[in-house]
């Protein structure tokens, strides 16, 4: 082969851990064109560390569906005005107004981003996957938490892990809502999405490990006094987002950050200045399995 069609074929992707328990850093790769063998390696990154940071993409938005779409089926928003415009399967995270400019009531019209969940976990089959990807990032602040579900499993008292075994925990777009004090579900969206049961306990349809399902879409256990299971519930999240757990994701455009929602909790945070400076990500969410 001559050194040009080499330099095109050979692959210049590195991979790197990015914490003890969560991530992986992907450099010298393009996801718009992969080379042989690159795909299968960022795969096993994928399942080994729950969440990757790919750097310095330049993805166009039908690009970023194209490379999603080898996770699985696109999920579409609940929310109607969610549905992108020209892509329905990605949808653009924004504080950007109408006038073009940043406010604040654009980037807060969403607060249950700043709690703790799993994307869509409110569904029959709830994402498996989403896939973040930066386009314009504040100077300091905005950065997105993860919580390893499986570390925070493992770390808990045997005899809480037995206790916690067979619950079966409700989760709710309605409750979800209230938790985090957004405007109430339509009635429309509680048809779509009404409670639906999964095991507190998931095992990962991939890699067997068993992890802690819950976070802000949670209502309450099944079978069990209301107001006991959710304190059960908040005792089991106040575990699993002890700092052991976490790693805290600081932007640079051009990240594209892809994370597995049956392993890892994530929240952003709100502390950059939202009126002033812009914030803009694309997103797409992959379709995952019932929880077992
Ligand atoms: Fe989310």
């Amino acid at each position: 082969m001559n050194p040009a069609a080499l330099e095109r074929t050979q692959t210049t992707l590195r991979i790197a851990p990015l914490s003890a328990t969560t991530g992986a850093e992907c450099t010298g790769v393009d996801l718009a064109q992969l080379k042989e063998g690159e795909w299968e390696r960022l795969v096993e990154a994928y399942h080994q560390s729950s969440l990757l940071v790919v750097r310095d993409q330049k993805l166009a938005k039908d690009a970023q569906i194209a490379f999603s779409e080898r996770f699985g089926e696109l999920e579409l928003p609940i929310r109607k005005d969610y549905v992108g415009k020209d892509f329905a399967a990605l949808h653009v995270v924004s504080n950007i107004g109408a006038d073009g400019k940043p406010n604040n009531t654009k980037g807060l019209e969403n607060p249950g981003n700043f709690f703790w969940h799993t994307d869509a976990s409110y569904m029959k089959r709830p994402a498996s996957t989403t896939l973040l990807y930066a386009i314009e990032i504040p100077a300091s602040g905005g950065d997105t938490n993860f919580a390893n579900m499986h570390a925070a499993y493992d770390a808990l008292p045997a005899a809480m892990q037995q206790r916690i075994a067979s619950l079966r925990a409700v989760h709710s777009w309605e409750q979800s809502r209230h938790n985090s004090g957004s405007r109430p579900a339509s009635e429309e969206e509680k048809l779509q999405a009404p409670p639906v049961a999964h095991p507190l306990v998931r095992t990962h349809p991939e890699t067997g490990r068993k992890g802690l399902y819950l976070g802000n879409h949670t209502s309450h256990i099944e079978g069990m006094d209301v107001d006991e299971g959710r304190a059960l519930l908040q005792q089991l999240l106040a575990h699993a987002t002890q700092p052991q757990f976490v790693y805290r994701h600081k932007w640079q455009p051009g990240d594209i950050v892809i994370w597995d929602n049956r392993s890892l909790l994530h929240k952003a945070s709100d502390d950059f200045d939202m009126n002033n400076c812009a914030r803009v990500l694309h997103r797409t969410v992959v379709q995952g399995t019932v929880p077992q």
